[in-house]
């Protein structure tokens, strides 16, 4: 009883709301042709009511209108003042409409002008109308504001995006940007879309989605150009070179805007020459010297100009060696000595090698570094290749269990070059060996073979267990 009760009070709230939107007419029709149907006169009477109706642009709609007792009188359709049809006759010469099935009037193809109220009259001395008002729906349709569909803002300043959209009923616009997902939020709603305060990262593709709820969104993109000062990088902010070598400078730009790029050697503009050649590969501006002479050492600038501003970078040219490498393992295998490597780079020969070490003084509650250690190496160092040396020396009267810092320092006939970084090291303790810890943390930190060993038996241990398991509970059910 109760469930009769709630599905018919459904079924009731549903009715009314597809009379209240104009749809499933004939079912409504029906409805209430039951209601009129016996009063008993006989004069003409509608059995249809008026209704609001709405039509897809492009679709074709029937205004029905039903008489009963209509005897001799005539039907008319009408618009406004203009008679469409009389009885069977087409007065209007616009073949889109039709009479069908009685008197219904067909419109086929709707337009936007075919919005409004028509009237479907009995003729008499007193007209007795029915008037249907009928709603053109039109899918939303948007594009960008200007066409092109690009707009440029200063960096910092303020941008406009914008979009005009049509449609009936009038579309809600929807602003996203282009590479994320439509299902995501908005990032604004209304035609015009005003990012503050923009940075080069909001730069690039939105897009703006109109919608009304009449068949598919429609889409517009627009491109966002945020202009700013260019923006220079350099792959190596200084460079190992000597005589009769060949050097590569890069610069690598990045800027919105037309940009000039200009090469400086000490704040003196440069032309290319028979040994100087400028060039551009896409964003990386190349600065190419051959056979390199004493003249050319020194500081050079890429310098980008655009309608914004002016950058500068600097790329040191110097034939003084390169920055140190320490190549040796931070724990000795011996109590009293340490096998430091390392390497420098240099195209000349290294004239001298300064090392520095000390002993860090540490317990739980204190750490102190020792005094310096100076050496000074005339070094017998191996060339590694031709723009390379690698040097091994044994540090030796050492402490054992204790912990060491190494800086060093290397000159070649231009000079010194900086100061390395601090290397730490250990060496070995009584009792034990230096080799295991060195291997476990290899093996740590690179995944050494024992690592990959233990790794791949606990995975294997894992797998069968688990084969095993779900074999049990398989069986069980
Ligand atoms: C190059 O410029 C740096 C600072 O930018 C300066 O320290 C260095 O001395 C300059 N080198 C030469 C050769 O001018
Ligand atoms: C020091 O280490 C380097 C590189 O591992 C090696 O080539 C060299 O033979 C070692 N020197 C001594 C004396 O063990
Ligand atoms: C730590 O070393 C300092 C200086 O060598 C010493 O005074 C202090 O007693 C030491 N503390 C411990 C807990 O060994
Ligand atoms: C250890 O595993 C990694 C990847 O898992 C592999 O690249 C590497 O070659 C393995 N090492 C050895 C010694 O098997």
């Amino acid at each position: 009883m109760k469930t009769e009760k709630l599905w018919s009070s459904i079924l009731m709230f549903l009715l009314l709301i597809i009379r209240r939107n104009g749809l499933c007419q004939n079912f409504a029709e029906s409805f209430h042709s039951q209601q009129h149907y016996d009063t008993g006169t006989d004069e003409p009477q509608f059995i249809t009511k008026g209704h609001l109706y709405r039509a897809v642009v492009d679709d074709t709609i029937i205004l029905p209108c039903k008489v009963k007792n209509l005897g001799t009188y005539v039907l008319l359709w009408r618009r406004g003042a203009a008679v469409l049809t009389a009885q069977n006759l087409m007065v209007t010469r616009d073949a889109r409409f039709k009479i069908i099935d009685g008197y219904n009037l067909q419109i086929s193809n709707v337009k936007i002008t075919d919005a409004g109220d028509y009237v479907c009259q009995i003729g008499d001395e007193q007209p007795k109308d029915q008037v249907h008002t009928l709603e053109i729906l039109v899918p939303p349709a948007v594009r960008a504001v200007p066409d092109h569909g690009i707009v440029s803002a200063r960096q910092g300043g303020t941008a406009t995006l914008e979009c005009k959209a049509s449609g009936n009923p009038t579309p809600r616009v929807y602003w996203y940007r282009k590479m994320a997902k439509h299902s995501s939020m908005p990032l604004s709603e209304g035609s015009i879309f005003v990012l503050e305060h923009v940075g080069r990262q909001h730069s690039g593709a939105y897009q703006c989605k109109a919608e009304n709820g009449v068949r598919e969104a429609a889409y517009a993109d627009v491109n966002l150009k945020v202009l700013s000062p260019p923006e220079l990088s350099v792959e190596r902010v200084w460079i190992h070179a000597a005589e009769d070598t060949d050097v590569q400078l890069v610069c690598k730009l990045q800027s919105e805007m037309s940009t000039a790029v200009s090469w400086y050697q000490n704040s003196f503009i440069i032309d290319s020459t028979d040994r100087r050649e400028m060039y551009q590969e896409k964003d990386r501006y190349i600065l190419r010297i051959s056979r390199f002479q004493p003249s050319d050492f020194g500081n050079y600038s890429c310098v980008a100009d655009n309608s914004l501003g002016r950058t500068k970078k600097y790329i040191e040219v110097s034939g003084r060696p390169g920055p140190t490498e320490f190549l040796s393992s931070q724990y000795s295998s011996h109590l009293d000595r340490y096998n430091l490597t390392f390497r420098i780079e240099s195209v000349p020969d290294l004239d001298e090698i300064k090392l520095l070490y000390r002993k860090l003084m540490i317990n739980e509650t204190y750490q102190r570094p020792g005094n310096w250690n100076e050496l000074v190496l005339y070094p017998s160092v191996s060339r590694h290749d031709s723009r390379h040396f690698v040097m091994s020396y044994i540090i030796t009267k050492l402490e054992h269990n204790s912990v060491y810092e190494v800086m060093v320092q290397a000159k070649n006939r231009y000079g010194w070059n900086e100061v390395s970084d601090i290397h730490q090291f250990h060496t070995r303790s009584y009792g034990y060996m230096h080799e295991n810890m060195d291997f476990i943390i290899n093996s740590i930190t690179s995944g050494s073979s024992y690592g990959n060993k233990s790794r791949n038996l606990l995975m294997a241990i894992s797998c069968q267990f688990l084969t095993a398991l779900s074999v049990i509970i398989y069986i069980r059910i």
